[in-house]
């Protein structure tokens, strides 16, 4: 396994006592101007924390969520709250509203819960969830490197990938997934390159992704989005890695919004597109894309760059955070568990 890695940990647990703790988080509103982390104390505020923004990225966002109930439990502990699981319960629901299309928050939660139902007394069940999302945290390190290290695979020598917004270390606990792929085949071959894709309207690609490539010293160009199709034409870009909030079971992949069009212009220009994701992103229950809840955004994200207007007063927006690339343009999905057509799913989820 690699050792190359970002030393960003974007989301941590921190002991402040017996049954205390807070979830310490870079806040990733303030990149690449600040690198600061916060500490969240409360279930509202992890709630505001990740509809904000604040955390972002379908795995960190699961581990919040996960951090979240620990937090919640603690609160309820400290308030001596008569009604502990029904008042638990509805906090985790709370903190399940907060971003609808990454399915690794429910995940998450769904882990909690069912510590949650094992019962025992206040303080043993606030003790294990404690532990079981510190647990997952440190998992998910491990199953991003496993990812990068399948991915690396498919990467050719010398290869430029072409990724989109940021599946990196900050939209993990570290390493990333689509970046980890990046990572660990930077490893192997220090003459691979990346094109960032700028993702308006957030900008996570040219704020996030760029952030963690030049901190790691991997080359890496930034382009904005509707450039994609010229530097595949050109024959620039040699395959593309991009990260997913939500698989369906037929392997429709949900991702930032974009992503379906760079994967038109990939398969246009016969280039190998790539989704690289743990297997908390695969959603069994829902059959296809079209069942993919996808979450409408502000239109000040639109209207705006860095609080500045950039359009006439009175214009109609709409701001759908994420799109749905079909199965058919999907080569494979990057795995902890190895690299799968988008149609044979069901095999990482087999019994053995
Ligand atoms: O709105 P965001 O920034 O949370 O969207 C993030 C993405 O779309 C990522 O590509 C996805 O979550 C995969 S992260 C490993």
């Amino acid at each position: 396994m690699s050792e190359f890695h970002s030393k960003i940990k974007t989301v941590e647990w921190i002991k402040t006592g017996e049954l205390d703790g807070v979830s310490r988080m870079v806040d990733q509103t303030l990149i690449p101007y600040e690198y600061k982390k916060i500490d969240i104390k409360t279930a509202e505020q992890m709630y505001n924390a990740i509809k904000t923004m604040i955390v972002r990225g379908a795995p960190a966002i699961g581990i919040s969520g996960a951090h979240g109930a620990a937090l919640c439990a603690i609160e309820l502990l400290k308030n001596n709250s008569g009604n502990f699981i029904q008042e638990l319960k509805r906090g985790i629901e709370y903190i399940n509203s907060s971003r609808p299309t990454a399915v690794n928050l429910s995940w998450a939660l769904n882990e909690q819960l069912k510590i949650v139902d094992k019962g025992g007394s206040k303080e043993e069940i606030t003790q294990a969830l404690i532990e079981n999302a510190i647990r997952l945290e440190n998992e998910d390190i491990e199953i991003n490197k496993k990812i990068g290290d399948y991915g690396a695979q498919i990467v050719p020598k010398g290869a430029t990938i072409l990724t989109h917004c940021n599946a990196g270390a900050l939209a993990t606990v570290g390493y990333g997934t689509a970046l980890g792929v990046v990572r660990s085949a930077y490893a192997k071959d220090n003459t691979i390159q990346v094109f960032a894709d700028e993702t308006r309207p957030r900008q996570q690609g040219a704020r996030i992704t760029t952030f963690e490539l030049v901190e790691d010293g991997i080359p890496v160009t930034l382009i904005t989005d509707g450039m994609c199709s010229y530097f595949m034409k050109k024959g620039m870009i040699d395959v593309v890695v991009v990260g997913a909030d939500r698989i369906a079971a037929n392997g429709d992949s949900a991702n930032k919004i974009g992503t379906y069009t760079v994967a038109i212009a990939a398969k246009y220009h016969n280039i190998p597109f790539y989704i690289a994701a743990p297997k908390s992103t695969i959603d069994m229950s829902i059959k296809t894309g079209d069942d993919i809840p996808i979450e409408l955004r502000d239109e000040e994200e639109v209207t705006t760059i860095n609080g500045k207007k950039i359009c006439a007063d009175g214009v109609k927006v709409i701001n759908p955070s994420f799109d749905v690339t079909p199965n058919e343009l999907i080569k494979g999905i990057i795995t902890e568990c190895g690299i799968f057509k988008p149609q044979e799913l069901n095999k990482l989820f087999m019994k053995s």
